[in-house]
């Protein structure tokens, strides 16, 4: 780290593919242990208080990989990412491993099912439906799926999980077009 008071952010899920914050570097990354879920509510960014939408979170899984974008950011930086990264979610510390090889310490945002937004498991398609009918202040949660689907496919990432969901999604919106 070029800077002592640079840190390291880990970001799964919308840090991925939609980072509206100051960074000074980006760089693919995984941790150890954890793999990504969408079971996690979200009444502020992807749905609402009364319908709120479903995004990722991280699960513990012995040998488990979880792959996404670590960013570089001032200190500074931080205060305004807590604040955008509430609803639920705790900043922890972990072993980063970028894809060169090198490794650092970073932090990363995890919900858990001790979080009362928390919903955990469901079908493939009871969470398709449901993501298809949440919005939010940030969009449509099906954007929020399909954007983060793309992202992980264009870093050559394969996620089962993510990517079942995506195509269970797009064939029921083909099945049954409707206006959003
Ligand atoms: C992430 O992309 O890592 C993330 C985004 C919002 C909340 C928690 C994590």
């Amino acid at each position: 780290v070029a800077n002592e008071n640079d840190v390291w952010v880990f970001g799964y899920g919308s840090l991925i593919w939609k980072a509206d914050f100051p960074y000074h570097e980006r760089r693919p990354a995984y941790i150890h242990g954890w793999t990504r879920r969408f079971w996690q509510g979200s009444h502020d960014h992807r749905g609402t208080p009364e319908s709120p939408g479903r995004v990722v979170t991280l699960i513990r899984e012995p040998g488990a990989v979880c792959h996404g974008m670590a960013y570089r950011i001032s200190a500074e930086t931080l205060g305004p990412l807590d604040v955008r990264e509430k609803n639920g979610y705790l900043r922890e510390v972990t072993p980063l491993h970028f894809t060169d090889g090198e490794q650092a310490e970073g932090l990363v945002y995890i919900a858990t099912d001790a979080n009362p937004a928390f919903l955990g498991a469901a079908s493939y398609d009871a969470m398709a439906r449901h993501i298809a009918d949440s919005h939010g202040p940030s969009g449509p949660n099906s954007d929020y799926l399909l954007n983060l689907a793309d992202a992980l496919r264009a870093m050559g990432v394969e996620d089962v999980h993510v990517f079942t969901l995506a195509e269970t999604l797009e064939a029921r919106i083909a099945d049954d077009p409707r206006p959003v």
